[in-house]
């Protein structure tokens, strides 16, 4: 897997992780990060347990794994959360926060464990990193998953998006910032229409971004979108109609 840094300040880095050129065909690609404190590491969807090895080590260049104080789920499915017992193996006391809808569901990851798992309300929550890093958990519901979250690091002015802004890239290649918008668009398009089940939502989540005026977004899945392309994405959010089958 390749890793880069997103933003650094003292005390205060974004890693991205992903692009793994070795993984099955079977298995959706994804990004992982980190958000990296003098006094804790929060893990923005740590990814399924098929990756967790290759997620692992290559955190471990950055900081130390046993750092890991809190992890976010932005929604509950498995390529966003099923490595949860393995990080709880490595970090027994790290807090978990998922939508309050998915807390039950979650702990069936946690093995057994008294996992720590918080659930965030609909209208979201401030999360604490360390003593003085502070996220925002900011509502995405029906974006796609019922009960979901973006996660917006005021100081980096970097929003995780989750599965919002995804894409399917043809190779392990593609950049990992978006080039060409209009192209993108053609890898984003049908991810969109299938897996988001409402445009009203999307438009409610655009509408709740655009007042956070982020200077990067950051997907799941795919390349991310910086400056300009911040706001090309939300305007083609704007104009998108989802939640239907192609060619139905
Ligand atoms: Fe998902
Ligand atoms: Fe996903």
């Amino acid at each position: 897997m390749k890793s880069e840094v997103l933003f650094e300040r003292p005390g205060h880095k974004w890693v991205i992780i992903g692009r793994d050129p070795e993984r099955r065909d079977e298995i959706i690609d994804t990004n992982e990060f980190a958000i990296i404190t003098d006094d804790g590491t929060l893990l923005p969807d740590p990814g399924g347990i098929e990756i967790f090895p290759k997620v692992l080590s290559e955190l471990a260049r950055y900081v130390s794994p046993e750092e890991v104080k809190v992890l976010f789920a932005s929604h509950q499915d498995p390529d966003i959360v099923s490595s949860l017992p393995m990080w709880l193996d490595l970090c027994p006391d790290a807090k978990t926060y998922v939508s309050w809808l998915w807390c039950s569901f979650i702990s069936h990851f946690a093995t057994g464990r008294d996992a720590n798992i918080i659930g965030i309300p609909d209208e979201g929550q401030t999360i604490s990193i360390g003593r003085a890093a502070k996220v925002q958990a900011v509502p995405a519901h029906y974006c796609h998953s019922s009960g979901n979250f973006s996660l917006y690091d005021p100081e980096a002015r970097i929003l995780f998006s989750g599965d919002i802004g995804a894409a399917l890239l043809p190779s392990a290649d593609a950049g990992l910032f978006v080039e060409d918008f209009s192209s993108h668009v053609e890898v984003m398009r049908s991810f969109h229409q299938r897996w988001m089940p409402s445009s009203a939502a999307l438009r409610a989540w655009t509408q709740r971004v655009r007042a956070l005026e982020p200077q990067m977004i950051a997907p799941q899945h795919g390349s991310l979108f910086k400056g300009d392309d911040v706001w090309r994405l939300l305007d083609w959010l704007d104009r998108l109609e989802v939640g239907r089958v192609p060619g139905r």
